[in-house]
């Protein structure tokens, strides 16, 4: 194509998707360069450059299935990401991988891989957990507790992280809990647990008194997405209880706008969901003494029947957030971090 008609050929759905992504890191690369003599740290230009409402825009358009529908290159009727991404995995595999990972169950089963998310996005799913946690500053030395590890989809990337004696998991689940511990680790007793000394307590009490001392981090993926209201509260409160000062936690939920959307039945409901506003998240950690933020986490999730699960990350820390020493010094990147309000309270 020459280059007269390459500048007026028509701009495809997907090129246009893919323009709109790039607008978006543009606008994140024009953030102003960290200021290393510490005069005004990061966050502090962050707040400034990406207010409230483009985050909300960020993600209205992680929800948008016509959005998504235009990145897959998908007429939205027919839009299915589930089967593209299971046979897109499924063509990187032998048939007897395809078997023993059990691509084809559906999310709940009771597989290690199936039962905490679809089995084809296991890997990336704990993946990009943890680079969100390197993001929000975690370092080798850090004491840190997974609260419902399910079958250590993160904890193997985390037991390989950290040193000896750091790692905490609590999951109530011991038969998917001990598979995943085989399966990713090699096994119960095996040359890495004996190594790096992993702590596991089972059960669903909220109780995180087994670390012995407070945390310097936590997070509780997937878990507030599933526990009724009263449940919830137990959950965060259980946070706060395992929280230092400088602790940092990350509890994602599944947002919704409307209050009628609200979650208000107690309970634990798996592998169904529950969502909650922003609002109420912002009450219930003030109630607790819990300073609440919100922040990007490009992670995507669709059902076969077109709900989007979709996790939001909430940070919680007992003290207001700020980027770390490391985290100035090696620029470590992180998404805009803005405060979550309580509804009717002053900003
Ligand atoms: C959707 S899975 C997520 C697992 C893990 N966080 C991950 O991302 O791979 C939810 C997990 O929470 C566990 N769970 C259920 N009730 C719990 C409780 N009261 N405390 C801690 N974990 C619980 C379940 O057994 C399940 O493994």
């Amino acid at each position: 194509m020459d280059e007269i008609a390459r500048s007026q050929r028509k701009i495809t759905n997907a090129e246009k998707g893919l323009l709109a992504v790039c607008a978006d890191v543009a606008q994140d690369e024009a953030f102003p360069a960290l200021d290393m003599a510490g005069s005004g740290d990061r966050l502090a230009h962050i707040d400034q450059a990406l207010p409230v409402q483009q985050i909300d825009s960020f993600n209205h358009y992680e929800n948008s299935s016509s959005r998504r529908a235009e990145l897959l290159e998908m007429p939205q009727d027919k839009l299915s990401p589930r089967k593209a991404l299971r046979d897109e995995f499924k063509s990187h595999l032998t048939p007897e991988e395809i078997r023993e990972l059990d691509v084809d169950l559906p999310a709940g089963a009771n597989h290690y891989r199936a039962f905490v998310g679809p089995p084809f996005n296991y890997d990336i799913n704990g993946a990009m957990q943890f680079q969100f946690l390197l993001d929000l500053g975690l370092r080798e030395y850090h004491r840190f507790l997974e609260i419902g590890c399910g079958s250590l989809r993160l904890g193997r990337l985390l037991i390989t992280y950290l040193l000896p004696d750091r790692y905490f998991g609590v999951e109530p689940n011991e038969v998917i809990f001990r598979q995943g511990l085989v399966n990713n680790l090699g096994s119960e007793d095996g040359d890495m647990v004996r190594l790096k000394r992993p702590t596991f307590q089972h059960d669903t009490r909220f109780d995180y008194s087994f670390t012995g001392a407070p945390v310097d981090f936590i997070i509780a993926q997937s878990i507030a997405s599933h526990t009724g209201v009263k449940e919830t509260r137990a959950l965060m409160q259980a946070i706060a209880d395992a929280s230092h000062s400088g602790t940092i936690a990350m509890m994602t939920y599944i947002r919704c706008a409307a209050e009628t959307q609200n979650n208000t039945n107690d309970g634990w409901f798996y592998p169904d969901c529950v969502t909650y506003t922003d609002g109420f998240m912002a009450k219930m950690a003030e109630e607790l003494g819990l300073h609440a933020y919100r922040t990007r986490w490009p992670h995507l999730n669709q059902r076969p029947d077109g709900m989007v699960t979709t996790q939001t990350p909430l940070i919680l820390s007992k003290t207001p957030w700020r980027p770390t020493l490391p985290h100035r010094a090696y620029g470590i990147r992180f998404e805009g971090i803005v405060p979550l309000h309580v509804p009717g309270a002053r900003p």
